[in-house]
């Protein structure tokens, strides 16, 4: 009998933590189109695999009347449960209880939670809906921020951790998840800064609404804080349960293995790329041409376009792809296109998934501007994570490959494995009608007719030059080979490198341009 009152008085308890910050609070929250935390980590993970932890945590703060106020849970919800059947760590602040705001005891939660993630090799993923550190409780929750900064750091590079922004976010709330791998973010209801419109008016006087400041448009295309952008939670959750089965549980392991498909017939990978080097295309098309299913897993799809990143499979086994994207910009390198593959690479290289990189840039971009927002600093990351990127790394140079361009995307030099170039492969310090102009300058000035001498040398120019066979005789490249060959080199160059083991010289880090 004493056992089921005691059973009775836990679920009565249970239910008061279920409450959170009581009915009206959640009415505000579904108002906004929001789920409340529990229920947007019950429709992340697999059915019915969650179990909660620290339920019954209280905050123990004082001052400015919270000794008052009862938090349930403390603002956030903890636990663990699966994707794919795989276990995974959790937590999702609740913005009902005092907006989601870290208080020391809340933090402890956090911390809890990350430091069993990192114990356990499991992937952490936090979702956060929170008015960043607890006002009233000063110190202490600047110090539970300062704490999960630091385990977000321990963590980087040893387990998957996934930032899910799903309210207004601010301080701690965003700089956290900037210190993790991925970033999701949903349209109208992520909002991310360091400080809100309240604090931008009173100490500059301007007025900007949540969503102008740090919408998730703006870190989707214009800071590149976001790597996915979706428009209902629901999305955001296929995003991540999708991103989930690329990538590996911990650093210590391959990514999964799948059936190898075929692509899709629908991708001709003989007509995508046009023969004037001046035309766009879809790199996309090349990749989709050639992955499993044709399944091309974009990341940051909106930000620094002329760059292109995201996951696929080759033969089941995941890959990451690096591609410059002749849509935009003709596929130059600069500032953000530099940081954005620089960063990837990392991550690949440091959960185990080989690089393949695709070649089609005119090179670097020029420009005051691009010169100003430091081009020098940011494209240098480039050159540092492929030379340090020690997974295998395989490129492929479709069309142009010019000046610092081409050393910089994977080439040989940089330690790709392997490097293959279709015959369309232009090869050059940069293009031939700018070579032509510095080199013959005196020449094509001095001719009774410039302009014919100035065709003739670019012609000239071109011969020599603009193709993959004058690096292919130095061994540069490793094959120049057909498109439709494309596919079976990758797979097999895939294969042999499955075992690739390779160290440098030994050190505690190098000191990237960061
Ligand atoms: C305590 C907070 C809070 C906070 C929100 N609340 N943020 N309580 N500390 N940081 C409370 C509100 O008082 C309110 O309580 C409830 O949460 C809902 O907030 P609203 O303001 O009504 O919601 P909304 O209009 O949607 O605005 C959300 C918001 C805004 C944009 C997040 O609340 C805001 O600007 N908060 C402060 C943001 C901030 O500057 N945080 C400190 C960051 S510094 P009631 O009881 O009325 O329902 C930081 C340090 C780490 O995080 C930095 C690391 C580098």
């Amino acid at each position: 009998m004493a056992i089921k009152r005691k059973i009775k008085e836990l679920q009565r308890k249970r239910e008061e933590v279920l409450q959170g910050g009581g009915e009206q609070a959640i009415r505000k929250q579904q108002a906004m189109g929001k789920l409340t935390a529990r229920e947007r980590i019950v429709a992340l993970l697999d059915k019915g695999s969650f179990n909660e932890y620290d339920m019954f945590v209280e905050h123990d703060a004082r001052d400015f009347d919270m000794d008052k106020k009862k938090l349930h849970g403390d603002g956030v919800i903890v636990g663990t449960g699966t994707i794919h059947h795989r276990p995974v760590a959790i937590f999702a602040q609740d913005f009902t209880v005092a907006g989601g705001s870290l208080g020391l005891m809340h933090s402890h939660k956090i911390t809890k939670i990350m430091d069993h993630a990192l114990k356990m090799r499991m992937p952490l993923i936090g979702i956060n809906d929170s008015g960043g550190a607890r006002i009233q409780e000063g110190v202490n929750s600047l110090a539970g921020y300062g704490e999960i900064f630091f385990r977000n750091t321990l963590s980087s590079g040893v387990i998957p951790q996934i930032s899910v922004i799903l309210g207004p976010c601010a301080g701690g709330a965003v700089y956290s998840p900037a210190l993790t791998d991925f970033v999701f973010v949903v349209e109208n209801i992520s909002k991310m800064f360091i400080t809100g419109p309240e604090v931008i008016k009173t100490v500059l006087g301007e007025e900007i609404s949540m969503e102008d400041l740090g919408g998730a448009r703006v870190h989707s295309e214009m800071t590149g804080n976001a790597h996915f952008f979706a428009k209902s939670e629901e999305e955001c959750f296929m995003q991540i349960i999708k991103l989930f089965s690329f990538i590996p549980w911990n650093n210590a392991e391959k990514p999964n293995l799948t059936a190898l498909k075929n692509p899709k017939k629908e991708y001709k990978i003989d007509d995508i790329v046009p023969a004037d080097p001046k035309l766009p295309y879809d790199v996309r098309d090349v990749i989709r041409s050639v992955v499993d299913d044709s399944d091309f897993f974009e990341i940051q799809e909106g930000w620094a376009k002329n760059l292109v990143i995201g996951f696929g499979r080759m033969g089941g086994r995941t890959v990451g792809f690096v591609a410059n994207q002749p849509l935009f910009l003709a596929g130059v390198l600069d500032v953000d296109s530099s940081d954005k593959a620089a960063r990837f690479i990392r991550y690949c290289d440091a959960f185990n998934i080989p690089i393949i990189t695709l070649v089609d840039l005119p090179g670097y971009l020029p420009g005051v501007d691009q010169e100003h927002a430091g081009v020098i600093r940011h494209g240098a990351k480039l050159l540092y994570a492929y030379s340090e990127a020690t997974v295998p790394k395989l490129t492929l140079i479709l069309r142009k490959a010019y000046g610092g361009g081409y050393i910089a995307m994977s080439s040989r030099h940089l330690r790709a494995d392997f490097v293959f170039a279709w015959p369309s492969a232009e090869i050059a310090v940069m293009g031939p009608e700018g070579a032509a102009n510095i080199i013959f300058r005196k020449e094509i000035k001095e001719a009774d007719d410039p302009e014919k001498v100035r065709q003739q040398k670019v012609k000239e120019y071109k011969t020599k030059f603009a193709n993959p066979y004058v690096a292919a005789a130095k061994g540069y490249i490793d094959s120049v080979i057909e498109p439709s060959e494309t596919r079976k080199l990758l797979l097999h160059a895939i294969d042999v490198s499955d075992k690739k083991s390779i160290s440098g010289p030994s050190k505690k880090h190098g000191i990237p341009p960061f």
